[in-house]
Parts: structure tokens; C-alpha cells; sequence
């Protein structure tokens, strides 16, 4: 039986990774410690510094912060037992590389280098590579964009956004991109391939922030602000950490369409993502 290592054990794409991969040796990676069980070794580790301890047979499947990924391949040796890396990146790198917000651009840019990086890496070692790259992700209450949506209407009642929200967004569920992660590491299709994956449904962020409210059995109370108001609002509330996140750039996206294509995908390793609207909302 090969060793699967999952780097990311603890996020929302871990969070349905590990119970998927109840037939492998798993090694989960964090920083933290944390108690094994019978079917999962969990290993403290700092992907940013140290080396995988790779002994036996092995596939890395990586929901960590990509920049570090290319590094820590680097540090293994040239013939290492790493034969299989399913790694995710994000379709941000092609929605936020023009964004007006610099920090934005930046983590484009780091994306998009660390993708090729990773390639290179892959390439010099005889690793077989494949690269997913969700649009927003949701799932179990750990992303920052559904539940950040949910915990202020559950606060406020209201919702603000910039205009009527036109723009269109395929939230896709962390547990759709799990199973993604393990179809893909089985298709022989997938080998040295990167894929956009979106959610199965196409809604505006208007219809987005309404389905939210009634998973939580809200009355919809949207409240559309026009953009200068908004900005001034976002520049009161970013300087606490909570809303560190947002930028003003996001909210001039709140209309424009950030729509990918996984036609590639369900053809090459039948990628089936739910439909926002199903069941699977949690918060
Ligand atoms: N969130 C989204 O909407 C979204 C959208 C598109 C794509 N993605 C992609 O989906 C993936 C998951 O994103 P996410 O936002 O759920 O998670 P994330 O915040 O990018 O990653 C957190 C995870 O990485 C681990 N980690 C971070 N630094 C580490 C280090 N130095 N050493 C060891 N482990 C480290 C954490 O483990 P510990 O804290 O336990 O150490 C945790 O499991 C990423 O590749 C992201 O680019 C996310």
C-alpha cells in the first residue's frame, strides 16, 4: 500500500481529504502537534524549512500555501521516493493578476511563478505533477468568503454589497475539490496536467449572498451601496484583523464575472461538483 502525505491536513480541503483516504498509509502534515490515530501518522513539520522525511513509496497531496511547495521539493534529493504530486493552486492567479490592489497582484504573481517553479522542480526529480485551481472555496466554515458572508448576516441581518452584484461566481465545495484531489491522483489523464475547478452551479454574488441567507433561514436583507461609500466603509474596518482580509479591489469585483471552464476535468477524470444551492452549507 502506497504512502499518501497530505500537506494542508488541517484546512477545509483536509478537512474531507483525510476521511477519503481511509485505504492508504496517510501522513498528515501541521505545524502543530497532534495525536495519531490508527489510520493517520500526524507529523510536525514547517513545510518552509524542513524536509519530508520520505522513506518508503510515495504521493504528496498539497492544499498548503503553494509558494512553499516548490522549495520544499527542492530540498528532497535528486532520487527521492516522491513519485506523485497533486498540488492546488488557485484560478486567482489569472482574476487578481491585473487587480488595481497591489498586495492582490503580488499574490498572483507568487502563483503563478510558483507554478512553474513547481514544474521545473517536478520535471528535474521524475515527479508526476497535476495542479487544480478552485475558484472560491466553501465547505466546513473554515474559508474566508461564504462564511465570512454568513457571520456578518448572522450578526447584522443585513448583507451590503457594491450595486446590485451582477458579477458571476462558481463557489465550489472544499469536500468536491477532495474528491477531485483523489480522482485525479487515479486518472492516468491527469499526468503533468493543471485544471481550473469550479462549482457546479454559475450565480451572481447577488444570488449568492441570498442562498445564504436562507441556509440560515434569514430573510433576505441585501442593501446595495454605491462603490465610494462602500470604500470609505472597507478603510474603517480593515485595520481590525477580522476584516484584514478585505480590500477595496474585492469590492469593485463584486460585479464583474469570475467564471473558469472544467469541461477538461469532468472529461479527464469525471469531476462532478455540487451545485451551490444542494445541501452542504455549514457554518
Ligand atoms: N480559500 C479559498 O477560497 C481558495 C480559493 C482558491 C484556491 N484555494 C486554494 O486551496 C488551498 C487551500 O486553501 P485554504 O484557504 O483552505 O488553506 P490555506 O490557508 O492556504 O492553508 C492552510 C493549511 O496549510 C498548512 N500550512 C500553512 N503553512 C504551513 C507551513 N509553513 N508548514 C506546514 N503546514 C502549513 C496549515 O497547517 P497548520 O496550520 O495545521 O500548520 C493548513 O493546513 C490553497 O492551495 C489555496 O490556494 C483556496
Amino acid at each position: 500500500m502506497s504512502t499518501i502525505i497530505v500537506a494542508g491536513a488541517t484546512n477545509q480541503i483536509g478537512h474531507f481529504l483525510l476521511p477519503r483516504l481511509q485505504n492508504y498509509n496517510i501522513v498528515a502534515i501541521s505545524r502543530q502537534s497532534r495525536p495519531n490515530s490508527d489510520k493517520i501518522t500526524w507529523l510536525q513539520t514547517d513545510l518552509a524549512t524542513e524536509i519530508l522525511p520520505i522513506k518508503t513509496s510515495s504521493q504528496l497531496f498539497y492544499s498548503a500555501p503553494l509558494p512553499l511547495l516548490p522549495l520544499l521539493l527542492a530540498r528532497l534529493p535528486q532520487t527521492t521516493l516522491l513519485t506523485r504530486v497533486i498540488t492546488f493552486s488557485s484560478t486567482s492567479r489569472f482574476t487578481k493578476e491585473d487587480s488595481t490592489d497591489a498586495k492582490e497582484q503580488a499574490i498572483a504573481n507568487q502563483l503563478i511563478q510558483a507554478e512553474i517553479a513547481l514544474i521545473k522542480e517536478c520535471q528535474q526529480r521524475n515527479i508526476v505533477w497535476t495542479i487544480l485551481r478552485p475558484t472560491l472555496v466553501y465547505g466546513c466554515g473554515l474559508d474566508k468568503n461564504v462564511t465570512f458572508i454568513a457571520n456578518f448576516i448572522h450578526r447584522f441581518g443585513f448583507f451590503p454589497i457594491v450595486g446590485q452584484g451582477t458579477g458571476l461566481r462558481q463557489p465550489v465545495h472544499a469536500d468536491d475539490l477532495a474528491q477531485a484531489c483523489v480522482q485525479a491522483a487515479l486518472s492516468p489523464n491527469t499526468i503533468n496536467k493543471a485544471y481550473n475547478l469550479t462549482g457546479g452551479q454559475t450565480l451572481s454574488y447577488h444570488n449568492m449572498v441570498m442562498a445564504i441567507f436562507k441556509s440560515l433561514g434569514k430573510k433576505p436583507q441585501i442593501i446595495s451601496v454605491p462603490l465610494p461609500l462602500f470604500t470609505t466603509m472597507m478603510r474603517g474596518i480593515t485595520w481590525l484583523p477580522k476584516y484584514a482580509h478585505l480590500s477595496t479591489a474585492m469590492a469593485t469585483r463584486i460585479n464583474q464575472d469570475l467564471c473558469f471552464d472544467c469541461t477538461e476535468a469532468k472529461h479527464d477524470f469525471n469531476y462532478q461538483p455540487r451545485k451551490f444551492t444542494d445541501l452542504g452549507l455549514c457554518f
